[in-house]
């Protein structure tokens, strides 16, 4: 199975629209990781942004087993080894460079990678 294209947030019900500031990448290498929520009436979209190794990578927050999102419980979104993404829900591990789950319930599927570009000293929506 192959990954499915990044989606883009203005493509969603309720994503801002391209160049909009999602986090500065000074903050988020100091973080590591940050989650963020879009509004829009009753619709809603997470993501979640991470540093891995000198990728930054996007995802939506939004495990393909049972639609929780990964850090249902707390900030983090990586395992004890920081190698893997963890699903606290069920215990889904997924790769970071791709999405693809390695082991857990959703084994074989992927997170949604959310399309981003780099602008200057920020991470904007793509
Ligand atoms: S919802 Fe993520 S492993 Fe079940």
């Amino acid at each position: 199975m192959a990954a499915p294209p990044p989606l883009h947030l203005e493509d969603t019900m309720a994503g801002p629209e391209p160049g909009t500031r999602l986090a500065t990448l000074e903050d988020l290498r100091k973080k590591g990781a940050q989650d963020i929520t879009f509004r829009s009436g009753d619709h809603q979209v997470r993501i979640f942004l991470i540093v891995h190794g000198d990728e930054i990578l996007a995802y939506e927050n939004r495990c393909p087993h049972a639609g929780t999102p990964l850090n249902l419980y707390g900030p983090d979104f990586f395992n004890q080894s920081g190698k893997l993404l963890l699903c606290r829900t069920h215990g889904a591990l997924f790769e970071p460079t791709d999405g693809q789950c390695r082991r857990g319930p959703c084994k074989g599927q992927y997170l949604r990678r959310i399309a981003i570009d780099i602008d200057g000293d920020s991470i904007v929506s793509a």
